[in-house]
């Protein structure tokens, strides 16, 4: 468990250290029509959103403790669905796709996130966060 504790934190840190530091020349170049402050939001336009570095922190984060961790009884996939590595994403659950690359609309995941059903127990996901996970699938869904 401590172990997978800091893999979360670490991941974390990276994605913040990226958006403040890496990127400062692009903010303001993503539109901000949801009014909120987040510096994530608009410092990450579409085309430059990453699955490895910008979304998958955030499904380790909130979401792999019931979509794809292991503990004393082995991996845990609610619905048979994990969500730790691009494939596992893309391969959706036990009942289908939960991401449809280029539709946001069409995209269960997102769906369940902006309804406040995911994650199950604990915070919802903020915001800005649901954000970036939207512009990545707009953006087609890339493994980048
Ligand atoms: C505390 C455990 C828990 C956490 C954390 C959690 N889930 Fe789930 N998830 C479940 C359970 C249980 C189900 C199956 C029952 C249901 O659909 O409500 C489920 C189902 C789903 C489904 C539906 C799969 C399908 O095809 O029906 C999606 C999509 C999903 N989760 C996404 C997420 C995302 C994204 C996160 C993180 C933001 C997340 N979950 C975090 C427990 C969790």
């Amino acid at each position: 468990m401590v172990a997978v504790g800091v893999v979360v934190i670490a991941a974390a840190a990276s994605v913040v250290s990226l958006s403040a530091v890496s990127q400062p020349g692009l903010a303001g170049g993503g539109s901000s029509n949801n009014g909120s402050s987040s510096r994530w939001a608009i410092a990450f336009p579409q085309d430059t959103v990453s699955f490895a570095e910008d979304v998958a922190p955030i499904f380790r984060q909130r979401c792999a403790k019931c979509h794809g961790a292991e503990d004393e009884d082995g991996v845990r996939a609610e619905a048979g669905l994990m969500l730790l590595t691009y494939e596992q994403v893309m391969a959706g659950s036990e009942f289908g796709t939960v991401i449809e690359a280029g539709d946001p609309e069409k995209s269960y995941l997102l769906e369940m996130i902006v309804e406040g059903d995911m994650p199950e127990e604990g915070d919802p996901v903020p915001e800005e966060e649901i954000e970036i996970i939207r512009a990545w699938v707009e953006a087609g869904a890339p493994n980048n």
